[in-house]
């Protein structure tokens, strides 16, 4: 119980210093209103104003994993949804609808049999291998459920290591890593080895990686899925934040029908198609009550400090 406790007021600290992070290293702004210490080569520059990311018919086939089968599987089946600049959109459906098959497909780290995924404007599939490496590694922060750290390298190099790609000097990354691990309250850990570390301070190192370039788009698969509630609840505050303060547009795969009920959308996949999309709160309205809750949060942290 009381580790219960420790962790989750350390959570509410950490969220409030990655505010005053983030904050304090705002720079510019690009068009795109994504931040960013290191200037966009064009391809990454948004040629959109207010749309993020937009699906067009998407589509994903796989042949199936069983060779007996010898049959296709069908995981996307014409998916199309837009998502504007900082809003947070959660995917919701069963086990087997295609969700992490989507979330892959949006990220690049797999293409769409048919079909187009727009990010800041420019179709994605159509820029060559470095270019789209490039929207990968500049753009896009992925967190995947089971983490994936690598063991063989500290928390530090797994946080330092999306950084390689990136135009950044390795002392700045070294830097900036640091300071991630110490906004979530994980800066100790910084020489251990992931497999160390417990649940919620993987998922912490890996929301660190996610953050390291300053992505504009956060991709999540049920990233608080293999935490108990109240660290997951403070995981999913942390996403929260970015999108609310800091127009990070992030889209978070989740079982969880509660925390799906506090993004701005949610979008029900079945059967590889969208069955429904329910509006939680307009963006105006979410950025409107943010402020007023991180105030409280900020003064019930410090009343907690004192
Ligand atoms: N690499 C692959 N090869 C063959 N079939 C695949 C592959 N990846 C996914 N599939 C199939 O595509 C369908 C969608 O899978 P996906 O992993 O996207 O589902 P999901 O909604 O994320 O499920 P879960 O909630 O269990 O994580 C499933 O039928 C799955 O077996
Ligand atoms: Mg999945």
């Amino acid at each position: 119980m009381n580790d219960l406790i420790s962790d989750s007021t350390l959570l509410v600290i950490a969220l409030v210093t990655l505010l005053q992070f983030v904050n304090g290293r705002r720079r510019r702004e690009d068009p795109a209103g994504k931040e960013s210490h290191y200037p966009l080569p064009s391809h990454l520059q948004s040629t959109t104003v207010d749309v993020a990311l937009k699906l067009e018919n998407v589509k994903k086939v796989f042949d199936s994993r069983s060779a007996s089968a010898k049959k296709m599987v069908v995981a996307l089946d014409g998916v199309s949804f837009e998502v504007k600049r900082g809003e947070f959109v959660s995917i919701v459906g069963p086990s087997g609808s295609g969700k992490s098959t989507l979330l892959n497909v949006i990220g690049a780290l797999d293409r769409p049999t048919s079909g187009k995924v727009f990010i800041n404007g420019q179709d994605i599939f159509l820029l060559d291998d470095a270019r789209l490496s490039d929207v990968r590694s500049r753009l896009i922060g992925f967190i995947f459920q089971s983490y994936n750290l690598v063991n063989r390298m500290s928390v530090q190099e797994n946080v330092e290591f999306p950084a390689i790609f990136s135009e950044r000097p390795s002392s700045d990354s070294r830097t900036r890593a640091l300071e991630l691990l110490e906004t979530l309250g994980i800066k100790d850990k910084a020489k251990q080895k992931p497999v160390d570390l417990s649940g919620g301070e993987q998922q912490r190192v890996a929301i660190a990686r996610a953050l390291i370039n300053d992505p504009a788009l956060v991709l999540a698969d049920e990233p608080t899925g293999n935490l108990d509630t109240k660290t997951g609840r403070e995981v999913f505050n942390l996403l929260k934040m970015l999108s609310d303060r800091f127009g990070t547009t992030v889209v978070m795969v989740t079982h969880n029908l509660e925390l799906a009920g506090m993004t701005t959308r949610s979008i029900y996949i079945r059967d590889g198609r969208i069955e429904k999309e329910i509006l939680h709160k307009d963006l105006s309205e979410t950025k409107a009550s943010s402020a007023a809750a991180s105030k409280d949060i900020t003064s019930s942290s410090s009343e907690k400090a004192r």
